[in-house]
């Protein structure tokens, strides 16, 4: 994997708090009126530039959430992907799907500059093994957000859908996982299927919008 980050981070053991870190966070984003949320940084990270300034402790971050699980490489990991949060290229086919996010750390706060490298198959179930087709990694921005644009991967024998990705956090380890999309028929027959690892989805158009938070270790956060 193509990374900068260096191995001096130390785990930080989950700290355990009365209420879901997810569930405070998609409420207070429903609910809330966004000028209320100045202050708590996750909420308003799609709505801000990005600042250097460090980040305080984030309230509706609250935490009684695992880490995401972690899953099988599978045989089709490529080091070295480009960086670029679009795989889309002139002529890519497929339903267009975009995945946006954040990194926590364990104790909840966004993790900044956490790498996620993505690979998928493309429209027809194949991946691209010669070149770095629908391959790509980014940064999550100071307030730990992620945004990839890509296509919705076809289904090829034994597996439902699913996007691969590895995350980590600057100087962590590396968390390799899967992501899945609701209401697909394998996912009652993928032995490798994890509802935890579920996204949600909506349609927006022709389109899909899909949503995943990610609860990694190893950050200094
Ligand atoms: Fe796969």
């Amino acid at each position: 994997m193509a990374d900068e980050h260096t191995h001096t981070g130390d785990p930080v053991p989950p700290g355990r708090h009365p209420f879901s870190r997810k569930t405070l966070l998609k409420a207070a984003l429903v609910a809330v009126p966004m000028p209320a949320l100045l202050g708590s940084g996750v909420a308003l990270a799609r709505d801000h530039g990005p600042s250097d300034a460090p980040l305080a402790p984030t309230p509706v971050c609250d935490d009684g959430d695992d880490p995401t699980p972690s899953q099988i490489e599978g045989p089709y990991f490529k080091p070295n992907s480009p960086q670029r949060a679009s795989l889309l290229e002139p002529g890519t086919r497929g339903t267009r799907l975009t995945v946006g996010g954040f990194v926590f750390g364990l104790t909840c706060r966004p993790v900044a500059r956490a790498l996620l490298d993505f690979w998928q198959a493309d429209a027809t179930g194949a991946y691209d093994n010669r070149g770095f087709g629908l391959r790509g990694h980014q940064y999550t921005d100071a307030r730990g957000a992620f945004t990839l644009t890509t296509i919705v991967p076809g289904l090829y024998p034994g597996r439902t859908r699913h996007l691969h990705v590895k995350v980590q956090a600057p100087g962590g380890p590396v968390l390799t996982t899967q992501l899945y999309f609701p209401g697909e028929p394998r996912n009652n027959t993928d032995p490798i299927f994890h509802p935890a690892l579920l996204m949600n989805v909506r349609q927006a158009g022709p389109a899909l919008q899909a949503t995943f938070d990610f609860v990694i270790g190893g950050s200094r956060t």
